[in-house]
């Protein structure tokens, strides 16, 4: 039994802690600290929800939603977001109190009708139009691709709190609740694991959806989003945090991603983060194997670095499946300003350069050079020139 948490005077945490969530869209999103589903009771002369917690909780939900409050008082149902992590509860919802009107963008309004197939009491907002809601009232903000068509902020005046959904999240389990209250580096490491993984492929939008919303110049006391911590103090940190993320980023670090058959590119990979290491002792080197490194983790690296190194032996002409796996996830997240090129071993034909060598170009990467080979097992010789290669990349960033 999940137990409700008071925000502030107005406003009840009544959503979920899933400590046990490891995987998120299916397989394609790993979440070693679990995640929670915030959903949000707003008590003011009227009654609101925000949004509500992922399918198989919507029982536990709407029995815990119960001991808070007689279903019958809600007046209005908000749906910032119609994902099934936000919306899965609202047909148990639903059956309790069937004509509550449901406030959504109206995209919101279709995802929702083509989840579930039914004709609730839909009322469609736009950018500006606001919910009275006695004292206080909500003042809608569409935020479409954010990450989904129909996503949405509500503002709520004089508690001065911005709802913001899957903006500004983390799947980061936590019974803190604040952002003051939970490890900091967890917290930034969930954070921008998030943005990474989820929101950069629409880093155009975030940049000016957030500069649409500071231009409104509304107080922001809390960031209340959908998934992890509250941000409470100096809420507008993870803005400006947003800001920077969306805005080309990248860090003084080089990531070398490579998968290996018998170890001969894992050799190389070393020899070439010693060689960029030797060209700028500043610059952070990473190395990750494809095939056992979490692939999100991978993707965090990759958007953290100005320039990355992409390594394969060649089997049956192509290069190894699981460097498939990331440099197709890599393309869906349309990075920019970042540079890249291939290196392999190979034994007869050696595809998986020229072949890495194209996806990178298809991924956005700026490729510097054709990329580096060398036959069978590197010897002292091959070695030395796969650190030339690592200095020389290091040199043409
Ligand atoms: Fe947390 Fe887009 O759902």
């Amino acid at each position: 039994m999940q137990t409700s948490k008071k925000i502030t005077e107005k406003v009840t945490w009544v959503g979920k802690v899933d400590w046990e969530l490891t995987k998120f869209h299916g397989d394609e999103l790993s979440t070693r600290k679990g995640s929670s589903y915030n959903s949000y009771l707003v008590r003011d002369k009227k009654v609101a929800l925000i949004d509500t917690v992922w399918l198989p909780y919507d029982k536990e939900f709407v029995n815990n939603l119960k001991r808070e409050i007689n279903l019958d008082e809600i007046d209005y149902i908000i749906v910032n977001h119609a994902e099934i992590d936000h919306s899965g509860a609202l047909p148990e919802l639903m059956r309790e109190i069937p004509n509550t009107p449901i406030y959504c963008t109206n995209n919101g309004k279709k995802i929702i009708q083509g989840h579930f197939h039914e004709d609730w009491n839909f009322v469609t907002v736009k950018t500006g139009d606001t919910l009275d809601l006695g004292e206080s009232k909500f003042i809608f903000v569409e935020a479409p691709m954010l990450h989904w068509p129909d996503t949405m902020f509500t503002y709520m005046t004089g508690e001065n709190i911005l709802f913001s959904n899957d903006a500004f999240g983390q799947h980061y389990a936590t019974e803190s609740l604040f952002n003051d209250k939970v490890d900091q580096c967890e917290l930034y490491g969930e954070a921008i694991k998030y943005y990474a993984n989820i929101l950069a492929p629409f880093s155009a939008l975030v940049k000016r959806k957030i500069n649409e919303v500071l231009e409104m110049e509304l107080p922001v006391n809390l960031i209340c989003t959908s998934h992890g911590a509250i941000w409470r103090e100096d809420p507008l940190q993870i803005v400006h945090q947003y800001l920077e993320w969306a805005d080309n980023y990248q860090e003084n670090q080089i990531t070398l991603v490579y998968d290996t058959m018998w170890n001969a590119t894992r050799r190389m990979a070393e020899a070439i983060a010693e060689g960029i290491r030797s060209a700028d002792p500043t610059v952070t080197v990473k190395l990750c194997n494809a095939a056992k490194d979490d692939k999100n983790d991978i993707v965090t690296e990759i958007f953290k670095s100005k320039a990355i190194l992409a390594g394969s032996s060649t089997i049956n002409n192509r290069y190894l499946s699981a460097m498939g796996a990331v440099l197709e996830m890599v393309k869906g997240m349309k990075f920019k300003n970042k540079k890249a090129a291939a290196f392999g071993s190979y034994g007869w034909s050696g595809e998986s350069v020229k072949l890495l060598t194209a996806d990178l170009k298809e991924a956005g990467f700026e490729v510097v050079n054709e990329g580096y080979r060398t036959m069978w097992m590197p010897d002292e010789d091959a070695l030395k020139a796969c650190r030339e290669f690592g200095k020389q990349f290091a040199e043409s960033l």
